[in-house]
């Protein structure tokens, strides 16, 4: 998988002295976590053909059977404060958007903040996770993306079944799963000479963004609030009116979109 990764890539990539593949890995982000922690240049890239601990957002596993998904993890370093990346999953979730699309065509949307979406159901997600020093200064960003690829209809678990989708049942095609990795490994690349330009990239996050303008219900523990998405705002938290008329800008918690994943 490595060299059909190479082959798709120009030979001026600059991170193609740095990719690492694994048949199975328990994540590829705590393994990069590891890698980076040891020093691992920026630009050093991980991907496995299965994870046996594929990690999601808010503690959810990421199913990562081998063969059929894409499990990759870059290690970045920025040099800039924490504060100044709030942007970095919108950031990722549009630069995986832009390596889908120029692979197979189609532009998935993102159900904010870090799931890639097609129709209803979900393709893929974003784990981005850093680590911070003293200063608040950025020491390594791990950023993770899981992309379902070939499942056909019938081959994931019961408990997912009706909230996944993947490229080919997507598209109606075969997906060529080295071709859509080199892409998003380009947009990935790009992406990081721009991440400097916040609110550009923001922008471009809410075209993307199927949350925007929906009825939407956040959880938070115990407690489920429910409202509608008016906006991202320029820090990438969604801004939501609550049914009692409030305004809130919600960083974290769960937001589910009415009609997505089974939500009615
Ligand atoms: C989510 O759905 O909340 C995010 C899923 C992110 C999955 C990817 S697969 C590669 C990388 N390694 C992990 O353990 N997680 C991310």
């Amino acid at each position: 998988m490595k060299n059909e990764i190479l082959s798709r890539l120009p030979a001026s990539f600059p991170w193609r002295g740095n990719i690492h593949h694994f048949d199975t890995i328990g994540s590829t982000n705590t393994k990069a976590k590891e890698m980076a922690a040891a020093g691992a240049p920026h630009g050093t890239v991980l991907i496995a053909d299965s994870q046996t601990g594929g990690r999601g957002r808010m503690g959810r596993s990421f199913h990562s059977p081998a063969g059929t998904g894409i499990y990759l993890s870059v290690i970045l370093r920025p040099n800039c404060p924490a504060q100044e990346l709030m942007h970095l999953t919108c950031a990722v979730a549009v630069a995986a958007a832009d390596g889908i699309e120029a692979a197979t065509g189609l532009r998935p949307g993102i159900k904010w903040t870090n799931d890639l979406v097609f129709g209803r159901q979900k393709l893929g997600g974003i784990l981005t996770e850093l680590s911070v020093n003293t200063t608040g200064a950025v020491e390594f960003a791990v950023v993770g993306i899981g992309i379902n690829c070939g499942q056909k209809a019938g081959d994931f678990p019961p408990e997912i079944e009706n909230i996944a989708t993947s490229l080919r049942l997507s598209t109606g095609k075969q997906v060529d799963r080295a071709h859509v990795t080199a892409q998003i490994l380009l947009a990935l690349e790009k992406m990081c000479g721009q991440l400097g330009d916040a609110q550009a990239m923001l922008n471009r996050y809410r075209k993307d963004c199927i949350t925007i303008g929906q009825e939407i219900s956040v959880v938070r523990g115990d407690e489920i609030r429910h409202g509608k998405a008016l906006d991202v705002d320029t820090a990438g938290a969604l801004v939501v009116e609550f049914s009692d008329g409030h305004i809130e800008n919600v960083a974290s918690g769960e937001v589910s979109v009415r009609g997505m994943y089974g939500y009615v």
